[in-house]
């Protein structure tokens, strides 16, 4: 099995260090081919996708990803920025399900700026569409109006088919966990969401042993910083998924503890934590890096089916957490306050 290692921008080369110690601690004969992307993808070739990841990529069973992002090239046009690399890759490789859990863990519960009663015990799971949506809809530009104002303009849409294929992964996913499936929408203003809804009616016929409840993107905002425990499976277009992670992730404590998997129908998958670049900490080694490595895991799950390895990594994590190791973003008094690498040998410890 051949994995394509793209370490990107920021904190992206330090974070996909560590989770690749702990792959090939577990030794699973995977080969590792490693190529630029975003920023570096630039820097190195003009371009943040460039031919020759995208054609490793192709050739691979699996991505591992770190972090596209670079103020510095943000005046560059829009095809050109760091961002078009994950973007590009999602698009290019059909990657449309997205997986991102918010799990607490016992020993993050007072790292939420939550109360420790409301987010104590969560466990849940954002499905996000990720190659639909108003991220790629047509027409979008900034054209001028005959009154020589500019006028900015993006375009929402859903065909019935990306949003079936989904509503599937998400009922799938709901038999395999609590049987609660939470559609998220607009269907009260956006016509592309009424449609959303009627389809994924449609498609619950088929899964009558999960209950499924729709609720309108401002209030799933409002409740899952009111209740979150009320939620199991989230599905969700692509735009709204995106803003509904990052709020989930601040439950759990921080950002730089969520791993996510993005899938195509066949589960060839790209792995990456769902925090960004951070160039603020680029660079000092100070970066959590279990949100990769914890993506790593789910690499083994989904794409290899491979649980007993991935169970392993993860209890790993869950190990160093409880024998006190932190890292900045999950500081608190009394703890092993430790850095990207000494993280990296917390968890091979554990190992
Ligand atoms: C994410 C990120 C990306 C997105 C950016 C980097 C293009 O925020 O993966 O959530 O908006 O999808
Ligand atoms: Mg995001």
């Amino acid at each position: 099995m051949k994995i394509a290692v793209l370490p990107g921008d920021g904190i992206g080369p330090e974070i996909v260090a560590e989770a690749l110690r702990v792959l090939k601690a577990i030794d699973l004969k995977f080969e590792f081919e490693e190529a630029p992307v975003g920023g570096a993808g630039y820097r190195a070739k003009a371009h943040p996708l460039p031919e020759d990841t995208l054609k490793l990529v192709k050739a691979s069973d699996a991505i591992l990803f770190g972090a596209v992002g670079d103020f510095s090239l943000d005046t560059l046009p829009r095809e050109l920025r760091p961002e078009q690399a994950i973007l590009g890759l999602r698009k290019e490789l059909n990657l449309f399900a997205n997986f991102r859990p918010a799990l607490v863990y016992p020993e993050l519960v007072h790292a939420s700026s939550l109360k420790p009663e409301v987010v104590a015990g969560l466990d849940i799971l954002i499905i996000r569409e990720l190659t639909g949506d108003i991220y790629f809809g047509k027409p979008r530009g900034i054209h001028t109006l005959e009154n020589g104002e500019r006028e900015g303009f993006d375009t929402m849409r859903y065909k019935e088919s990306e949003i079936r294929r989904v509503a599937h992964v998400g009922f799938q996913a709901a038999q395999k966990r609590g049987k609660r499936l939470c559609s998220v929408d607009k269907a009260n203003v956006l016509d592309t969401m009424q449609l959303w809804r009627e389809i994924v009616i449609e498609v619950s016929k088929e899964y009558p042993d999960v209950a499924l409840e729709h609720m309108y993107v401002d209030n799933a905002a409002m409740q899952l910083l009111k209740s979150p425990k009320q939620f199991d499976v989230i599905v969700t277009g692509n735009m709204f998924g995106d803003i509904l992670s990052d709020e989930a992730s601040m439950l759990t404590g921080s950002i730089g503890m969520l791993p996510s998997a993005s899938l195509n129908e066949k589960n060839f998958g790209l792995y990456e934590p769902i925090h960004g670049s951070a160039p603020d900490i680029a660079g000092k080694g100070i970066a959590n890096p279990l949100a990769t490595i914890l993506s790593a895991a789910m690499m083994l799950r989904y794409s290899f089916n491979l649980a007993e390895p991935a169970d392993r990594i993860e209890a790993a994590v869950k190990k160093v957490l409880a024998q006190g190791y932190r890292t900045g973003d999950i500081k608190e008094a009394g703890a092993k306050m430790v850095g990207t690498k000494e993280m990296g040998d917390a968890v091979l410890a554990a190992l």
